[in-house]
């Protein structure tokens, strides 16, 4: 498995590297993925909190493709009677999960399960009372396929929580006093394609309306809200966010660079050059301002 990913133009955050055949090395990415989890953790407090107070406390709660453990260590401190489960395909990763919740205190009832989605979850004692899965659910080939096999490891009356989509992250001004006006709208457009062209390459992609209701209707459960939440770290911003925005727009260079006029691709090298005044490295207009989606659906008593 091994597909790059490159989130932001669904409104994800970006997780990795670039290659021209949407292969991502999920193990590699570790470090970048868990700090931008991090960076991200006002976003999905909101999120967990919204979920609590639509749902009874879960027993078990199941994160399909955690990473590196942030979210479902965040789901750990939200369901404090809940026995967490982290899945992913990368045990890397998964080891940056044992060792989170180790630190949080939280590895008595923190488990990890590594395995291809979404057959590895046949794998789990028992049915989940709540099952998030944010932004792993693209990774998978078939996502109609893929979501009716998370619903039938919901237990009766379990909720299924999806974070896909949302808006693309933005970092900077319309204008940023050089280069053409619109640079980010325009790697929006390149990404959307790289995007495409990495889930045409999975591994028995199936082309998809990604209407997430009607796929979760169709899984035979019951859509209960949709809600979009938002990360706003205004300027001046902190170094981690700007850390975050350069290690960003570096994958971005890499990933659909080439494809720029060379009016965009000066400017977006500009932004990266950390002797720059006028790079993401020092400029005091710098921003984080990004927006996902969660969707939730019941299985049905
Ligand atoms: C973009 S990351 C999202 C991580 C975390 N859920 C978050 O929101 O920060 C996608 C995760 O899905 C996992 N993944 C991708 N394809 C997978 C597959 N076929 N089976 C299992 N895990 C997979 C990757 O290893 C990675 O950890």
């Amino acid at each position: 498995m091994a597909h790059h990913h490159h989130d932001d133009h669904a409104g994800h955050h970006h997780t990795g590297h670039h290659h021209d055949h949407a292969d991502i090395d999920w193990g590699e990415m570790a470090p970048l993925l868990e700090a931008q989890a991090e960076l991200f953790t006002p976003l999905y407090e909101h999120a967990m909190a919204w979920l609590a107070k639509r749902q009874t406390e879960p027993g078990l709660v199941v994160d399909a493709g955690s990473g590196p453990g942030v979210v479902a260590c965040l789901l750990a401190d939200t369901f404090p009677g809940a026995r967490i489960v982290a899945v992913d395909g990368s045990e890397p990763l998964l080891e940056r999960a044992r060792a989170r919740a180790e630190r949080l205190g939280v590895a008595d009832r923190f488990g990890t399960l590594a395995g291809e989605l979404p057959d590895v979850l046949d794998d789990l004692d028992y049915p989940a009372d709540l099952l998030w899965a944010s932004r792993s659910l693209h990774h998978l080939g078939d996502q109609r396929a893929a979501l009716a096999a998370f619903a039938d490891r919901l237990g009766y009356g379990g909720t299924l929580a999806l974070q896909e989509g949302g808006l693309p992250a933005r970092f900077l001004p319309r204008d940023i006093g050089f280069g053409r006006p619109g640079l980010q709208a325009r790697l929006d457009v390149l990404e959307a394609e790289w995007f495409a062209q990495m889930r045409a390459e999975l591994p028995g992609s199936v082309a998809e309306t990604e209407d997430w209701p009607a796929l979760l209707t169709a899984a035979g459960l019951r859509p209960t809200g949709t809600r979009t939440f938002l990360l706003d770290l205004p300027a001046p911003t902190t170094d981690r966010a700007r850390a975050y925005v350069a290690a960003s727009l570096a994958r971005t260079r890499e990933g659909v660079g080439e494809r720029l006029d060379a009016e965009d691709r000066a400017t977006l090298d500009r932004l990266l050059d950390p002797d720059d005044k006028a790079s993401v490295h020092h400029r005091p207009d710098l921003f984080v301002l990004a927006a996902q989606t969660v969707y939730t659906a019941v299985r049905p008593k």
